[in-house]
């Protein structure tokens, strides 16, 4: 109800300082209860996904929960899930701002932050100290690697950052397709996954065994794939019987916004034109995967009809960044009436 009256002034500042300022009156709204008073009620509607049970089918997507710093404020929303990062072994900068621009006319934004994060020692104290894993809230915790970290020696940035958040995530997402830093992406080619794969699998054997409990590896995979590129990532996952698969990170792509200001900034398109490219990855996702591993939809949701059609495509579980910033928290309990099964005696 508020955000119709905040966002101008938000879209009035720079996407960075507007960032900030929203999760400096969250955290505040949070800390005295009100943000818990005003937020929307979120219709419950559990389903149980990689043998966890999720409230609801919407969740946040990684990026704009860098650090974990603000968990309890977003769980006010009512997200079944929040996911929070990407971070990585050591704190670093990220690129030179500006580095983040809004596309109004397309609901878009484009974004080349390049992981920029206080590190995973910090990411984790600050995880410790939010109420809402305690309390039964399902908490993705997404890594990466450092921009000075070689491909031939990512592979110990995973672990690294595997090993330190284990214990405390609900799953952990492995991103290999963001577009801002150099190289990254092609992580998901075949040699390289099947050994960053292995890898992190024979790791979270060991980490089983050592914590008492099975924490989720997921991965999240881009939509400049080509659909052979697709299918053939979709088999590496099953081969290495990973968890799950988010799907899609942000797109290199213009065509849909060209000629847009801003179109022609460096780094990741998101929101709107992105929309119908995340889903037809998912629908070739589905075809190859039939079912053997659950796919989290993203890219574009602004609806709930949008999140509809992810489910359609074949995902399970969804989740939202630029709709949020468009639309605002109202967009979650929009999502989860969506896609919840119609109350008995309703079609
Ligand atoms: C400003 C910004 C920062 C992001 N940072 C990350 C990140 O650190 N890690 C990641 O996996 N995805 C990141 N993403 C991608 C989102 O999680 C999501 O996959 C993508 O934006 C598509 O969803 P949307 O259209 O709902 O925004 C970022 C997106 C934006 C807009």
């Amino acid at each position: 109800m508020l955000y119709p009256l905040l966002r101008p002034l938000l879209f009035a500042l720079d996407p960075e300082t507007a960032h900030d300022a929203a999760f400096a009156g969250l955290d505040a709204a949070a800390a005295c209860g009100v943000a818990r008073l005003v937020a929307p009620r979120v219709r419950a509607s559990p389903v149980d996904v990689m043998g966890l049970r999720f409230p609801n089918r919407v969740g946040l997507a990684a990026g704009l929960d860098k650090n974990a710093a603000h968990i309890d404020g977003l769980a006010t929303f009512g997200f079944g899930f929040i996911e929070c990062g990407t971070v990585t072994p050591r704190p670093q900068p990220g690129n030179p701002k500006p580095r983040m621009f809004r596309l109004p006319e397309a609901q878009a934004l484009i974004n080349r932050l390049g992981f920029n994060n206080d590190g995973v020692e910090r990411f984790l104290r600050n995880v410790a100290g939010a109420r809402f894993a305690s309390a039964g809230g399902i908490l993705g915790l997404n890594i990466g690697r450092n921009f000075d970290t070689p491909n031939a020696r990512a592979v110990d940035d995973y672990v690294t950052c595997f090993r330190a958040v284990y214990a405390s995530a609900s799953y952990v997402t492995v991103n290999i397709s963001s577009p801002n830093t150099k190289g990254l992406r092609d992580l998901q080619e075949d040699a390289a996954l099947g050994r960053l794969l292995g890898t992190l699998k024979s790791e979270q054997a060991k980490l089983a065994q050592v914590h008492g409990k099975h924490t989720p590896l997921v991965v999240k995979i881009s939509p400049d794939l080509t659909t052979a590129d697709l299918r053939r990532v979709a088999r590496s996952l099953l081969a290495h019987e990973v968890d799950g698969v988010i799907a899609t990170n942000t797109t290199i792509d213009r065509a849909a916004v060209a000629k847009l200001p801003h179109a022609d900034e460096a780094g990741g398109l998101s929101g709107a034109p992105l929309r119908e490219k995340a889903t037809a990855v998912i629908r070739t996702l589905a075809d190859e995967l039939r079912g053997a591993l659950p796919i989290i939809g993203v890219g574009g949701i602004m609806s709930g009809p949008d999140a509809r059609e992810k489910i359609a495509a074949g995902a399970t579980l969804v989740q939202i960044y630029t709709g949020l910033i468009y639309k605002g928290p109202e967009l979650v309990a929009e999502i989860a009436d969506a896609l919840a099964p119609a109350p008995a005696g309703r079609p």
